[in-house]
C-alpha cells in the first residue's frame, strides 16, 4: 500500500510542499503520496489522528500548528526542543509520534552546502525573536559561529530568547536600536517585516563589506530584505527558497531514509518565481 504524507496548516493552498515532495518521490523511486490538509483551529489533534488512521505515515506542520505539533509529539529531537516547535511528525512503529524540526538544518544546509558560506567563526546577526528565529537557533549554534546576536524590535523578546539558549553557545539579545557601531559577517532576517514589504529598522553600515544576507522569507519577486542586502554591500543576498527545499529534503530523509537531490528542485522553484 502506498504510504501517505501531507502538510497541515491554515491556510494551506499556497504550500509548495506537495510539489517538492512529489518531485523527491519521482527522483528517488519512493512509493508515496503527499497531499495537503487544511487544519481547523482547535482541531489539530483530531486532524492528525484521522490522517494517520488512513495509511498516513507522517506530516509536515506549518503555521499556525507548529506548537500544537510539539505538544502532540510523544518524543522530540533536541533541535525541536530548542525551537519549541515541530514541523515534521514521524509515525513510529509502536504507533506513537516523534516530532522534529528541520527548518534550522534547512537554513544551514542552504547557506553552507548550496552556497559555500562558512558559518564557523562568523559573527551572525539574527533579526527577529519570533517562531521563525527560534526555529533555526540550534542548528546555527551547532555550526560553531563566533557569536550570534539576536536583535528584535521589542528588545525584551530577543533577550529572553538568548537567555533560553545561553548554555548552547555565545549568544546575546538586544533591540534593533542597539546595533549601532557593530559589524556582522552574516545577517539573517527572521522577522515578519517582509509581509508588508518592509525591512527591519537597522543601521546602514552593520554588514561587513562582502558579507552575506539571508531572508528566510521568499516570494514571487526578490524580497525587500534581499534588496537591502544588494544595496548594502552583500556578496550574497539570498532568499528562502533554498531553505524551503532543504527543510523538505530533511523531512523526506527522516521519513524514508533516503536523501533526495535538492539542486534541481531549487532550480525549478527559482525559475517559477
Ligand atoms: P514568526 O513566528 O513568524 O516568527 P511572530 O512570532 O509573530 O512570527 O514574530 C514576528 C517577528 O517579526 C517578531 O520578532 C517581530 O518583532 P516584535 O517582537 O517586536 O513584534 C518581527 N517584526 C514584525 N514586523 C516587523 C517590522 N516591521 N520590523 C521589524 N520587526 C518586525
Amino acid at each position: 500500500m502506498t504510504d501517505r504524507y501531507a502538510v497541515i496548516g491554515n491556510p494551506i493552498e499556497h504550500s509548495k510542499s506537495p510539489l517538492i515532495h512529489q518531485v523527491f518521490a519521482e527522483q528517488t523511486g519512493e512509493d508515496l503520496e503527499y497531499g495537503r490538509v487544511l487544519g481547523e483551529p482547535g482541531q489539530f489533534d483530531q486532524a492528525v489522528s484521522e490522517f494517520l488512521a488512513n495509511t498516513g505515515k507522517g506530516l509536515n506542520v506549518t503555521v499556525p500548528f507548529k506548537e500544537d505539533a510539539w505538544r502532540l509529539a510523544a518524543e522530540r529531537s533536541e533541535r525541536a526542543e530548542t525551537a519549541g516547535a515541530v514541523n515534521t511528525l514521524i509515525l513510529l512503529p509502536d504507533g506513537s509520534l516523534r516530532g522534529d524540526n528541520t527548518d534550522g538544518v534547512g537554513l544551514v544546509r542552504d547557506l553552507t552546502s548550496n552556497h559555500g558560506c562558512n558559518l564557523a567563526g562568523a559573527n551572525i546577526l539574527l533579526l527577529g525573536a519570533g517562531g521563525a528565529s527560534r526555529g533555526v537557533l540550534r542548528p546555527l549554534l551547532d555550526s560553531d559561529p563566533k557569536s550570534i546576536v539576536i536583535a528584535n524590535r521589542t528588545a525584551s523578546k530577543a533577550v529572553a530568547l538568548a537567555t533560553d539558549c545561553a548554555g548552547l553557545g555565545a549568544i546575546s539579545g538586544c533591540g534593533l536600536d542597539q546595533l549601532e557601531g557593530q559589524s556582522f559577517d552574516i545577517i539573517i532576517n527572521g522577522t515578519a517585516a517582509g509581509l508588508t514589504n518592509e525591512v527591519p529598522d537597522i543601521p546602514n553600515n552593520i554588514l561587513r563589506p562582502g558579507g552575506w544576507t539571508y531572508d528566510m522569507m521568499y516570494g514571487d519577486k526578490p524580497t525587500a530584505f534581499m534588496h537591502w542586502g544588494q544595496s548594502h554591500g552583500a556578496s550574497h543576498a539570498l532568499g528562502g527558497i533554498g531553505m524551503l527545499v532543504e527543510q523538505a529534503a530533511e523531512s523526506f530523509f527522516l521519513w524514508r531514509g533516503v536523501r533526495p537531490d535538492t539542486a534541481p528542485v531549487i532550480a525549478m522553484l527559482s525559475k517559477q518565481n
